[in-house]
């Protein structure tokens, strides 16, 4: 039997929770406080730059799977399942901000107790919060809504932006952490149309599936630290990170994801979450060493790359013009939360630098972060036109095989930092540019 699912919070997370659900059959009610949003996903527009998800949304939206509504009221009504998919981004002091998830459990409950809705009603959590959430949840329906028959599960999301439909498609494997049986089986129920390859279905306590969410992205994130701490080592003892890495990862134990030296991570996940885990320990008196020593690096090595270009221009930019190519967190997604282009370019503009961008996705967003602090390009070659280094933050495949020939005439100079490794050391000595990347040697022309 299909669910009637409502999705409160339609962003990166709820628009593609709700997209996939309705796709495999469920009635899906998705509800935000943002009007704009809801009038253009109603008219079939993700909002989003998520591969594949246009064409889902407009089918469902045809199929009349999924509707789109600002009332919270009506989802509580006449949806069995609740998912909440709401943003929970970094406090002052690094804690997970739960106001919008604490307004809308206190919402939620308010509507439950008014309506005499008796029910079984089933409070899914999709965003990440610290352990312990669930609990709070649980509490503000017992304060605000006794007679309701609430079952609360804590299911965090792990879907990657840029491939979020595929991963959401195909789970690896899906954490449901929940006390109430009614609620394991359905959860298990409303899975299964997902794993049918034989991914797992993992149902345990609340807190570890709490933590487990934390756990797996302060992982990830430890991996690229990892390497970008090996970086600065191998770049001193005339190690290529990048041949340390193939080596390394050719070990099944080691395996290769995240294994990337870089600028670092930046999104709207890995730096908060790192820092929300890292809090919540302290909250306790105790401190996770490694994830602080992950946070540390990560931003030790942003401040590497920018002190880099300052360094060869003797630490005087202003004046000179800079291309940026890739603005975006990572390639294939249209998000710029926390990207490390925007401190980069930040860094430059404060000093007196000019800088044109260029993102296949990302000028948008953009805009609305940087206005006209910079200009925006329309096309990769564009950006480059009388620039004295082009600057490559985020690895989009069009940056991989550039016409070197074009990016050298119509730069002031060839001078290329590479943040992201996309070119061999031959490669860029070949097409004679001034190249600097992460973790290997420089090329430097002969003059
Ligand atoms: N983006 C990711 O890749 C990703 C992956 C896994 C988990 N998460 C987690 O999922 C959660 C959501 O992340 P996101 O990237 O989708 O955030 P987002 O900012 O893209 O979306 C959140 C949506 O919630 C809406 N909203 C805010 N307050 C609301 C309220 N009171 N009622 C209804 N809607 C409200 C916003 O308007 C927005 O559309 C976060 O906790 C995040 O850490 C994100």
């Amino acid at each position: 039997m299909p669910f009637n699912i409502g999705i409160i919070g339609t962003g990166y997370v709820g628009l593609v929770t709700g997209t996939c659900l309705a796709d495999v059959g469920n009635s899906v009610l998705c509800v935000d406080v943002d009007a704009q949003k809801i009038e253009r996903m109603r008219g079939g527009d993700p909002i989003i730059f998520e591969k594949g998800l246009d064409r889902l949304l407009e089918r469902n939206l045809k199929e009349g799977r999924i509707t789109f509504t600002l009332d919270l009221a009506e989802a509580v009504r006449t949806c069995t399942i609740l998912m909440f998919c709401l943003p929970t981004p970094p406090g002052k002091d690094g804690s997970a901000d739960l106001a919008a998830v604490v307004s809308v459990a206190n919402h939620t409950a308010r509507i439950l107790h008014e309506e005499q809705i008796t029910e079984p009603r089933i409070v899914v959590n999709k965003s990440t919060v610290p352990v312990g959430t669930a609990a709070m949840i649980e509490a503000i329906f017992a304060e605000h809504a006794p007679n309701a028959d609430v079952h609360i599960v804590s299911n965090p999301e792990f879907l990657s932006e840029g491939v979020s439909v595929d991963d959401f498609m195909k789970p690896e494997r899906v954490i449901v952490g929940t006390k109430s049986e009614y609620a394991k089986k359905a959860m298990v129920d409303l899975y299964q149309p997902f794993v049918r390859s034989g991914a797992p279905i993992y149902c345990f306590d609340v807190p570890s599936a709490e933590v487990t969410k934390y756990a797996a992205n302060a992982f990830l994130a430890t991996k690229i630290s990892f390497m970008n701490d090996l970086s600065k080592y191998c770049e001193i003892v005339g190690a290529d990170v990048d041949n340390v890495r193939r080596g390394i990862s050719a070990d099944s134990r080691i395996a290769t994801g995240f294994l990337y030296a870089g600028v670092g991570y930046g999104g709207s996940c890995f730096p908060k979450d790192v820092k929300a885990i890292i809090h919540s320990a302290k909250a306790l008196g105790m401190s996770l060493e490694v994830i602080e020593a992950t946070e540390r690096v990560n931003h030790k090595q942003l401040q590497r790359f920018i002190q880099r270009i300052l360094d060869r221009f003797d630490g005087d930019v202003a004046g000179k013009h800079f291309a940026v190519w890739g603005l975006s967190f990572k390639p294939n997604t249209d998000d710029i939360r926390d990207a490390p282009s925007l401190e980069i370019i930040r860094a430059l503009t404060q000093r007196g630098a000019t800088v044109s961008a260029f993102d296949p996705e990302a000028i948008a967003n953009t805009q609305k972060a940087l206005g006209d602090m910079i200009t925006y390009a329309p096309s990769m070659y564009d950006a480059t036109v009388g620039a004295d280094a082009l600057i490559i933050p985020t690895e989009w495949n069009e940056f991989r095989k550039p016409m070197f020939s074009r990016v050298k005439e119509q730069m002031k100079q060839p001078l290329i930092f590479d943040g992201r490794n996309l070119y061999t050391l031959d490669e860029a000595a070949e097409a004679g540019f001034e190249y600097y990347s992460v973790g290997r040697a420089s090329v430097i022309p002969d003059a």
